[in-house]
């Protein structure tokens, strides 16, 4: 029987505060539903409103690359260090400790290796096991201009449904052919096709000229993919830039496990995405803690 007995009785209805309603910081969101904004605000610190999502996904087309040989040994020590892990089912089944406190954002397409067309992408990975894995997003390259445009942009809006159905947000991985241009035309067109069909985030590289008008004209939010290995100054240099230019975080993959101490290097791009840090004071940082 339910203990009636003693109940404390209400005290303060405040009748003439009005109750609280919350936006919610990151753009374009607002009017998600609370477990889609649950999973983005995991992604993404809403102190700083900007993320550090580690990338170590590139095997899915790369085989062994670079610095992912042992992830055991190369990716784990970092884990800590990051916001979210971008990664695929098959390293996070094998490698990654399940009690890890980090968010997961699945690499969900996949298909075709560096040996073949790589637009050529489907969906590789079943809702059901991206909810049994308890991700916060799932990622999918589309290939704006690419041979297999089309498909890449549905594989997109197939998953923006089911991510919809069951509060999982999409990131839209910009991909971008070889033989094509690198600019922030291309950007602006990639990013808002992405956003218009349904992406929840986008992913998207730099670029020196005009990257502001990529992150303004795109209704949700950017991060920045770090590409290949360059100099850490430089590429501290870059990730300010973006931050500075509206993007809300990077996905940095080989700039990271590619250094030579790959945690002094995140802790200094941490330190340029929520803490403001100058590139050149964030590299003092890189050099205090390597080694
Ligand atoms: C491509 O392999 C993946 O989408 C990577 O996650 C992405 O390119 C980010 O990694 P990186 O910073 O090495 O370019």
């Amino acid at each position: 029987m339910a203990d009636l007995d003693g109940l404390k009785p209400n005290k303060e209805f405040f009748t003439d505060v009005p109750q609280e309603t919350e936006g919610f910081f990151l753009k374009g969101s607002n009017q998600l539903d609370w477990g889609m904004k649950n999973r983005l605000a995991r992604i993404f610190n809403p102190k700083s409103g900007n993320t550090v999502m580690l990338a170590f996904d590139h095997g899915y087309f790369m085989g062994a690359t670079t610095g992912l040989e042992r992830i055991d040994q190369t990716i784990n020590p970092l884990i800590p260090h990051a916001d979210t892990l971008m990664l695929t089912r098959g390293v996070l089944r094998s490698m990654v400790p399940a009690d890890t406190p980090k968010s997961i954002v699945l690499r969900v397409s996949g298909g075709p290796s560096i040996l073949k067309e790589l637009s050529n992408e489907g969906i590789a990975v079943d809702i059901e096991d991206a909810i049994r894995l308890n991700v916060c997003a799932m990622a999918v390259q589309v290939f704006i201009g690419g041979e297999y445009e089309k498909e890449s942009i549905l594989n997109m809006t197939k998953l923006v449904d089911l991510g919809n159905r069951y509060g999982i947000p999409v990131l839209a991985v910009t991909a971008v052919g070889k033989d094509m241009v690198r600019d922030a035309k291309y950007f602006r067109l990639a990013t808002r096709i992405c956003a218009e069909l349904g992406a929840h985030y986008i992913k998207t590289y730099y670029v020196d000229e005009d990257f502001d008008t990529v992150t303004s004209c795109c209704p949700v939010p950017i991060v920045i993919a770090g590409g290949k290995k360059r100099p850490e100054l430089d590429a501290l240099k870059m990730a300010r830039s973006a931050i500075d230019e509206g993007a809300r975080g990077v996905d940095m993959g080989r700039n990271i496990f590619q250094s030579d101490s790959p945690i002094a290097m995140l802790e200094a791009v941490r330190a340029v995405v929520h803490e403001g840090a100058s590139p050149e004071a964030a590299f003092e940082l890189f050099n205090s803690k390597k080694g």
